[in-house]
């Protein structure tokens, strides 16, 4: 058997083009273009170039970005002051903190002092709460896991009833990909470091999401034949062999797993691509949100 390829690449850039759409939409309407305000504290290289692409992203799609850089020993009350300023600022529309933070500070104080309906990215405690609340809907789901969502539905995978298993059990996928899940009437199992019989656990998924940050760490006897597979890591590995000396792969082993599985997302290629146009969705929806056009 070999998977269907779920393509990240293709329906991201359809999230993105109807994002586009409803940014001209807004301002032909007379409504100022969205604005995305993104805090980077400190000189993290992966996170200088995944902010680097959502302000990129913003600009493409006619929104306006707002970058802010503090530097790494800022302190808590500078950052807080900064958040608060943006809060403010009826320019900015979403407020996107990079993850993850210098240690010293503390990220939960910061997330917490986001506007709810600013917040974007999905991480304050009261959207995040809602999304573990039944019944109750968050004013927007963090990026990385409703791209994860999104391309499942956009394949037609059933969650009603199906048996989900997450790897990994992160505040920004593994936790908030689980509560969606839950959402959906899926029966959800998250597995960590301290789970046991791992691969007997994720061979009992019909959905399996790989948020563990290791390497091709999912293989072929880890997955039931049909089942839909979600890589959601990205891990860089030297290779002199490579035009660019490196390349990329994520927590599956795609050659292998590709093999069994029904569905597969892949890594590079798939979930990459989705969270930014979810971001640059959730943008548009605040600025929605600000003028009136969505009721919440
Ligand atoms: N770091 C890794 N992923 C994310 C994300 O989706 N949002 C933010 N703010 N930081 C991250």
């Amino acid at each position: 058997m070999t998977a269907k390829l779920i393509d990240g690449t293709a329906i991201a850039k359809k999230v993105r083009e109807q994002a586009a759409a409803d940014v001209t939409e807004m301002v032909a309407q007379g409504y100022a273009s969205p604005g995305l305000a993104t805090v980077l504290v400190g000189e993290n290289p992966a996170s200088e170039v995944y902010v680097g692409m959502k302000q990129r992203m913003c600009k493409q799609l006619g929104m306006e970005s707002f970058s802010y850089t503090l530097p790494t020993d800022s302190s808590q009350e500078e950052v807080e002051a900064l958040v608060r300023k943006l809060n403010a600022d009826l320019k900015v529309n979403g407020i996107l903190v990079q993850l993850p933070l210098p240690k010293h500070l503390d990220d939960e104080a910061v997330l917490r002092t986001i506007s709810v309906e600013k917040d974007v990215d999905g991480f304050h405690p009261i959207n995040m709460g809602r999304l573990a609340q039944k019944g109750r809907e968050p004013l927007f789901v963090p990026c990385t896991p409703d791209g994860c969502i999104y391309l499942l539905d956009e394949v037609g995978v059933e969650l009603r009833g199906a048996n989900a298993v997450v790897l990994g059990r992160s505040n920004i996928v593994g936790m908030p990909a689980a509560l969606l899940l839950v959402k959906r009437d899926a029966t959800v199992t998250i597995c960590h470091s301290r789970t046991k019989n791992l691969s007997e656990v994720c061979r009992q998924a019909d959905v399996l999401i790989a948020a563990v940050g290791q390497i091709e760490m999912v293989k072929k006897d880890w997955v039931k034949p049909g089942a839909a597979v979600i890589d959601v890591g990205t891990h860089r590995i030297e290779d002199a062999t490579k035009e660019k000396g490196y390349y990329l792969t994520g927590d599956v082993a795609f050659d292998e797993v590709k093999e069994v599985a029904g569905w597969i997302s892949p890594s590079p290629g798939g979930v990459g691509p989705m969270t930014i146009a979810m971001l640059m969705r959730n943008t548009v929806r605040a600025a929605k949100i600000a003028n009136g056009l969505i009721k919440v």
